[in-house]
């Protein structure tokens, strides 16, 4: 027999805080986030990126800081982002194996300051040290060649790894990049290194503010269409995470964030593994801009959209409103 009014008043047990804190289903914490933080060259730099307001680009001497107030608010990961000097950017992406590149001397210089107190993930992807802003190498015809690729990758996760990052995080979208990566961190005694998989990366509008926070958008030639999956797609999404778990991912990722909400709450159904969305620069940029035209609150949206990925099924969400979104739920 269904339950019906007034037997049943869904009301009640609305009516008070105590009751409704009571009856919350999910709860958000400092834990679930993950800070993106962008890295720039130089000394002492504090660069605003135009449009993300309220994100800045940080000079390598200056990241330790960002790290330390990060384990100070129980932020428990940071993703870092190169914007690599345009006279380091080639067509070849050859930057992003130079154990000394700005990725490598962030890693290093958080591990310094915080030890082993916070998680360091770092996206593998040739875009920001590529001259044509591709995540990969191009043949003539400005097509992303996948086997090549997969082979610099490999190269420029180990670079990563051997400079102490804890999570590796591919977000070319090249086909069985997971599987070669994991083999090679673990002939290269980086066992416990982990891999978060961007597993179903979507071909996205939201990713502009991000291009020119790295410094990739106004170099990028045609689109991503022929790696990233497209927006109309939800069983493709499944059989990227089906492969990614099969490759050795230990965690995947579902990007952009908001508007795919169904994909990761079918991901989390169907695989029973840790699910991380991306909440990207243009959907911060969204709510910046909701914002500044009066049309709604801050804090409010902020919280009521991470908990949204929570309630979807997300353990953790990288958010540029991490640390902010920390503060006031450290209270
Ligand atoms: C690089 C990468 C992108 C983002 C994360 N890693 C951009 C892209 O694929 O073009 C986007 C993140 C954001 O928009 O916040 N492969």
């Amino acid at each position: 027999m269904t339950a019906s009014y007034p037997n049943t008043r869904l009301r009640r047990t609305r009516a008070t805080a105590w009751s409704r804190a009571m009856h919350r289903e999910t709860v958000l914490t400092p834990a679930n986030l993950i800070w993106p933080l962008f890295v720039t060259g130089g000394k002492g730099v504090e660069e605003p990126v135009a449009s993300l307001p309220g994100v800045s680009r940080w000079s390598v001497d200056l990241i330790a800081a960002r790290a330390k107030e990060a384990v100070a608010l129980g932020i428990p990961c940071l993703a870092l982002f190169p914007n690599t000097p345009l006279g380091h950017r080639s067509d070849d992406g050859a930057e992003a194996l130079n154990p000394d590149n700005l990725m490598c001397r962030s890693i290093r210089a958080i591990r310094d300051a915080c030890g082993s107190d916070i998680g360091v993930l770092t996206d593998v992807a040739l875009d920001p040290y590529t001259a044509h802003g591709q995540d990969g190498l191009v043949d003539d015809a400005g097509y992303v060649l996948n086997d090549e690729t997969v082979a610099v990758l490999v190269d420029q996760a180990v670079n990563q790894a051997d400079a102490g990052a804890d999570i590796i995080a591919p977000s070319d979208m090249m086909d069985g990049r997971v599987r070669a990566i994991r083999m090679a961190l673990e002939m290269n005694g980086h066992t416990n290194v982990q891999i978060m998989a961007y597993a179903a990366k979507y071909a996205s509008a939201f990713y502009g503010p991000f291009r020119d926070a790295v410094g990739s958008g106004g170099l990028l030639k045609g689109d991503k269409k022929s790696y990233q999956m497209d927006p109309a797609n939800t069983e493709e999404a499944l059989r990227e995470v089906a492969f990614d778990i099969a490759e050795g991912a230990d965690s995947v990722m579902v990007k952009p964030g908001l508007p795919y909400l169904d994909i990761v709450a079918r991901v989390k159904a169907r695989f029973e593994v840790p699910v991380f969305a991306y909440q990207v620069s243009g959907e911060y940029a969204m709510i910046e801009a909701a914002v500044a035209a009066g049309a709604g609150e801050r804090d409010a949206l902020v919280l009521e959209t991470l908990l949204a990925f929570r309630r979807a099924g997300c353990s953790g969400v990288l958010t540029y409103h991490a640390a902010h979104a920390a503060r006031l739920l450290n209270g």
